[in-house]
């Protein structure tokens, strides 16, 4: 079935907000990374990058469909941040924002009968259960050490140890 022009334009959407969160993370990782917080700077550096590849996916998809790709604006990324409970804070409650932007998407797919669509979109929203659990995972713990440095340490040491995707 051809590509509906709504979910085209949905799609698209998707592609700009991924890229959106790939250059939020990429802020939050060198902010990190001047901070001398290397593991959890390596953490964000991948999750920029993992981004990146979710708006290549969508980039793909939308071609596969004979769809045309257009990338719109990028927001300037939040650069000032208190401290790394702050940081993590401020990248759940993006990744809770992805999540509700493709819960739309896929509304929007079963309300137009796009079948195709959501087999590719169900896999984004399993993604986003895991990335929401493993981003709250790390507030919660930030916050329980209140800014105790050994405590700090010990989370940066293991962020670090993050594998590529
Ligand atoms: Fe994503
Ligand atoms: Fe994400």
């Amino acid at each position: 079935m051809a590509l509906d022009e709504r979910m085209e334009a949905a799609l698209n959407d998707q592609v700009t907000c991924e890229l959106d969160a790939s250059l939020a993370y990429l802020q939050m990782a060198a902010h990190l990374d001047g901070d001398d917080r290397p593991g959890m700077a390596h953490w964000m550096y991948e999750q920029s990058h993992e981004e990146a590849g979710h708006a290549k996916q969508f980039i793909e998809f939308v071609l596969a469909r004979g769809g045309r790709v257009e990338i719109g604006r990028i927001q300037t990324p939040v650069s000032k941040f208190d401290d790394p409970v702050h940081v993590f804070e401020e990248a759940l409650r993006h990744e809770q924002h992805v999540t509700g932007r493709i819960r739309d998407i896929y509304r929007l797919a079963t309300s137009i009968d796009d079948l195709e669509s959501l087999p590719f979109l169900h896999g984004f929203l399993a993604e986003q259960v895991e990335e929401e659990a493993a981003v709250g995972g790390i507030c919660e713990r930030l916050r329980r050490v209140q800014g105790d440095e050994v405590g700090l340490a010990l989370i940066d040491h293991e962020l670090g140890s993050r594998g590529g995707e």
